[in-house]
Formats: structure tokens, sequence, C-alpha cells
């Protein structure tokens, strides 16, 4: 899996920079080209010198040595690398990617690649914890870079304990060789629906719904990291899009079933958007104005396409998997299988949107998976596990062949 594989890896400066020595080991073990950058603080940690003897390569420091800039050159290195793996990921190192900065060779390097990115976090549990490192955490997940660890345990400093240790080597590894091998859906294209649509009444107005479209967004991006090529088809939605993804911005239902009729052929779909059912069939190409008459104008609705029962009842062509949700604020089950009936999809993902839930515009969800198997019913997590969870069963039911 590894052999002949070019890994960047950048060394952090951190107390857990010794354990990348045998990182290294195991890397060049499995066959792997191991070429390593270290940040100024890592040089405080562990030494050009024993680093350089292990990977059996230049260690590469300094954004302004000229030497190696003529050589290589830091863009260069972004470019001729299959992984870049920063281990140990300081607090300092995640800020400077999710920012953008590009002060010193490592990061200006994880500015300038293209290949993906694997960090390890390392640090004090309590700069983990710190909301600025949650942000940039969250960021860098959003931007397509995979984590592992940091482990819960005992810290280099005496009596601290807390999540900041980082990943052991051999887990590093795995992650490695996970994410080099693309992922179970690496060569799948994945059909992702999301956000509420608006349905103009005039030019400036427009009836939608409380969909925030976290959830498609959560879901188009834990597919994304297990390597599907996803297309990505929003309404406006108030989270913004993850990277990696094909995104295709649409405003009405009828032209996010023109968006996802173009998309296909596609090996999945998920339709995780909050369509509304009816458009304004007499919106006004103007302004409407009051007439001083004290009447309110009346609005006319049309019923808008059902995107999901189309794609689902589609005769040539259909996804081989085909995932509805269901928003229900009543009787949560038994709207849903009918819905999964009514539409022809193989599962529907059920969720009580009952304002006392909190779950529409909110950060969790709590879901039933619905499918001709029965059901099964999923604690209340975050929205980012909902689909992590989801992408995973989607995964193991297209890796078999479905
Ligand atoms: N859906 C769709 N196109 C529509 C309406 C809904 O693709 N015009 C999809 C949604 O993306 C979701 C599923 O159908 O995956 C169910 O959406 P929901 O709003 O819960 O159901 P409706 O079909 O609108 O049924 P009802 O209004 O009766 O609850």
């Amino acid at each position: 899996m590894l052999a002949e594989k070019r890994i960047l890896l950048i060394i952090g400066g951190g107390i857990a920079a010794y354990k990348v020595l045998d990182l290294v080991r195991r890397l060049r073990e499995r066959g792997a080209r191991v070429r390593p950058v270290m940040t100024a603080a890592a040089k405080e940690f562990v030494t050009p010198l024993s680093v350089g003897a292990l990977c059996a390569d230049h260690v590469f420091t300094d954004l302004f040595d000229r030497h190696a800039e003529q050589d290589v050159g830091h863009i260069r290195l972004a470019r001729e690398t299959d992984l870049i793996v920063v281990a140990p990921a300081t607090a300092d190192l995640m800020a400077k990617l999710a920012q953008g900065l590009a002060n010193d060779l490592a990061s200006a390097v994880l500015l300038a690649t293209t290949a993906p990115v694997l960090m390890a976090p390392a640090m004090n549990p309590r700069m983990w914890a710190h909301p600025a490192t949650r942000r940039n955490h969250a960021q860098l997940q959003a931007d397509g870079v995979t984590f592992v660890g940091p482990n819960t345990g005992e810290m280099a400093e005496a009596g601290e304990a807390g999540t900041g240790r980082m990943a052991e080597p051999m887990d590093i590894v795995e992650a490695i060789a996970a994410r080099l091998a693309g992922g179970p859906l690496a060569g799948r294209h994945v059909l992702v629906t999301s956000g509420p649509t608006h349905e103009p009444i005039d030019p400036v107005r427009y009836i939608a719904n409380r969909s925030s479209g976290a959830q498609g967004t959560a879901l188009a991006a834990a597919l994304r990291d297990l390597g599907a090529r996803v297309t990505f088809v929003t309404g406006p939605a108030e989270v913004p899009a993850p990277a990696g993804v094909a995104v295709q911005r649409v405003e009405t239902a009828v032209e996010m079933l023109a968006a996802v009729e173009a998309a296909l052929p596609a090996d999945a779909a998920v339709f995780a958007a909050a369509v509304a059912d009816w458009r304004v069939a007499n919106a006004a190409a103007r302004k409407m104005k009051k007439d001083g008459s004290g009447r309110a104008p009346a609005l006319e609705f049309a019923e808008n396409p059902d995107i999901l029962a189309r794609v689902a009842q589609m005769r040539k062509g259909r996804p081989a998997l085909v995932v509805g949700f269901a928003a229900e604020t009543d009787d949560v089950i038994a709207h849903a299988s009918a819905k999964l009936a009514r539409k022809g999809c193989d599962w529907i993902v059920a969720n009580d949107v009952s304002p006392a839930t909190g779950i529409m515009g909110g950060a969790e969800n709590a879901v039933t998976i619905l499918s001709p198997d029965g059901a099964e019913a999923w604690p209340r997590l975050p929205k980012d596990e909902v689909a992590r969870r989801l992408a995973a069963k989607i995964a193991a039911v297209l890796g078999a062949g479905k």
C-alpha cells in the first residue's frame, strides 16, 4: 500500500516530535519515501540530523534557504507528493492553515499543495479545547483535511490529562494508508442536495423555510472524505459549501431539479434539501405595490416537482442507492415509512423537526433510518457524526455492489 508513495512529513514543534522518529522508521519499512520539513520550533525537540538520517533525505527547514529553494523549491515540495502528513500538528500550524498564513516553509507548503493533508494534532488539552482551536479544527475538516487523534490520556506535563496526546505512530501509519487508498468511495460519484429553496413572489420577496443546509453540507464533506466525487446541489444555505466538492448553486425547486438531472448519472443520490412543496404560480415580474385599496394580494400556488421521487422512479440510469430525508413534526416514523413507499427510494432518514427538538437550524440531529429491511434509530448526535455514519453506511452498500 505504501510502497513508493511520496510522503511529505511536516514536523511541528511539540514534545510529541520524538515519536515522529518512530513514525518515519515504520513508513520507510513499508517502502514509503519520506521527505521531511521541520518548523523552527520542531528543531528544539528533535535534531534535523536524526530526522535526515532516518529519512535518508535532505531536511527542509527554511523558506528562504537559497540552496534548497534552487534545488527543490517550496512549490515543488508541495506538488511532488502523494500526501502531506503534519505530525505533531501544533495549535499554531492548525491555526496557520485554517487562516491561510504562509510565513514559513511548513505553512507555505501546506497552502501551496493540492495533495491531501493528514494532521496528527498534539497539544495541551486546554489548547485543544480552546474555542479558537475548535474553530480551526472545524474549518480544516470543512476544507478537506483529515485528522488522526488526538488521543485522551496522560500528557507529558506532570499531572496533566485530557485530550491532546498525539495518535500512536502505528495509528498514523494506518490513517496514512487509508487516506492514500482513496477511501471506500474512491471512483464513485455521489449527488447530494442540500439547503432550502427560495420560491419568488416577486423580484424582491420569496417563500423559504428554516433549513440551514448543515446536515446536507456535513454529508457532502463526509462522502468526500471517504473518497467519493461529490456533486453538491445547494439552495441558498446559511452554512458555506464544503471544499473539494463540485458545487451547483440553485434557488428554486425547479432549478434544483434541472441541476440534479444535469449531474446524473451517479452511483448514489442523497436528497437532504428541504425543497419547497409549492411555488408561487402568479409570481410578479415587478415588485408588488400596495394599491391603496387595503386589499392584500392573493397568491396562487403550483406544486413543485418532487425531485427525490423523480430520481427514485427513473426507469433508466437510476442511481444504485437513492436516499431521502423526511422532516416531520408528528408521527415521525409512520409518515416517514409512508414516504419511503410513496417516493420509491431505498432509505429514508427520518427526523423530528418540531420546534422543541431544536433540530432544524441546530447543531444536532436524531435520526431513524428506514429501509425495506426495517428501522434503525440512532441516538441524538452532532450533525457531523450523523453525516459520517450515514456516509459509512452508503459506502458499505456501494462497496458491496448493491
Ligand atoms: N423532496 C424533493 N423534492 C420535493 C420535495 C421533497 O426532492 N419537491 C425530497 C426532500 O429532499 C426529502 C424528501 O423529499 O429528501 C422528503 O421531503 P419532505 O419535505 O419531508 O416531504 P414531502 O415530500 O414534502 O412531503 P410532506 O410535505 O407531505 O411531508
